[in-house]
């Protein structure tokens, strides 16, 4: 029997109900993370909770625990439901209170949820690479925030998904921004090119990780926006997130990019992510 976490409890998945005028249900107000699972083991969860808290003070929600009460909580639930390889998706919204948009009364809680899944490593996709399509960004302005609102990225993501490509590139007029789920990198002359951490992307964990296997391997990185055609001019594109991992990018679609598998640099930032997890799960 599978089980889920609510409010800081592990039912079985049947049992927990959310009620109808959750704020998360009604408005998206609210919060979520994703962690990967290798080996039975979390892959960078304190940074994905940390992140997860940064979220939370930016709505001007209290999540009512510590992280470290998160994290042995999360890990409890990847054990009872025997999670090897997979991912656990966690979310706080803002609570249950009568539909109203300013937020509620201090006494209302956060309504906690989390549940866990098996998920394969993208294992041909990480060989082969994937397409992509360019896609207009037409998401709101704090997209730092991990908010539950993610029209946005749902409609840029079917719009990809519809011309047979994996990944949505967002572009705000010329400059890329990042995928509606990913962060987006290009490399040029050896030298890695990725958007600044602003309120205009995710900052990605992944991201980050990437950032520090380029600086432990002294891969030239420039937190730099870059054009659309810039992009189609690099040597190699790629993509990063916690599902994807460094996903080479082959092809985007009716556009003149196009190579056969990963390039070298993305290559070994692949190794070195490989490192990575087996230095923390195995
Ligand atoms: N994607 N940008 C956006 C808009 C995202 O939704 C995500 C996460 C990222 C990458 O962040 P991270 O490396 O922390 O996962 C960037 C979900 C969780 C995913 O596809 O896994």
């Amino acid at each position: 029997m599978e089980h889920v976490i609510l409010n800081g409890q592990i039912l079985e998945r049947n049992d927990a109900k959310v009620d109808i005028e959750d704020r998360g249900y009604q408005f998206g107000d609210g919060i979520y993370e994703v962690i990967r699972v290798y080996n039975g083991k979390f892959f960078t969860a304190d940074e994905h909770l940390a992140r997860l808290f940064e979220s939370a003070e930016k709505i001007g929600m209290s999540l009512g625990y510590t992280l470290e009460e998160l994290k042995n909580l999360l890990a409890s639930l990847v054990q009872r439901n025997n999670i090897n390889e997979g991912t656990i998706y966690l979310q706080f919204s803002r609570g249950v209170a009568a539909r109203q948009h300013h937020y509620p009364a201090k006494d209302v809680k956060p309504a906690f949820t989390a549940y866990t899944k098996e998920v394969e490593r993208p294992k041909s996709k990480l060989r082969d690479g994937v397409q992509a399509k360019l896609v207009e960004d037409m998401r709101w302005l704090r997209c730092d925030i991990k908010s539950l609102n993610l029209l946005g990225n749902i409609m840029a993501k079917q719009e990809a998904a519809e011309a047979d490509c994996f990944e949505a590139i967002l572009h705000r007029g010329d400059t890329v921004t990042e995928g509606s789920s990913s962060n987006m990198f290009i490399v040029k002359d050896g030298i890695v090119k990725t958007h600044p951490a602003t309120n205009l992307i995710l900052n990605g964990i992944t991201r980050r990780v990437i950032l520090d296997i380029c600086n432990e391997q002294n891969i030239k990185i420039k937190e730099e926006e870059f054009t659309v055609q810039e992009l189609l001019s690099a040597d190699e594109i790629f993509l990063a997130s916690t599902t994807s991992e460094v996903m080479p990018i082959v092809k985007v679609a009716g556009k003149d990019f196009e190579m056969n598998g990963p390039g070298m640099v993305t290559k070994k930032l692949q190794d070195g992510f490989e490192e990575k997890i087996a230095q923390q799960c195995s």
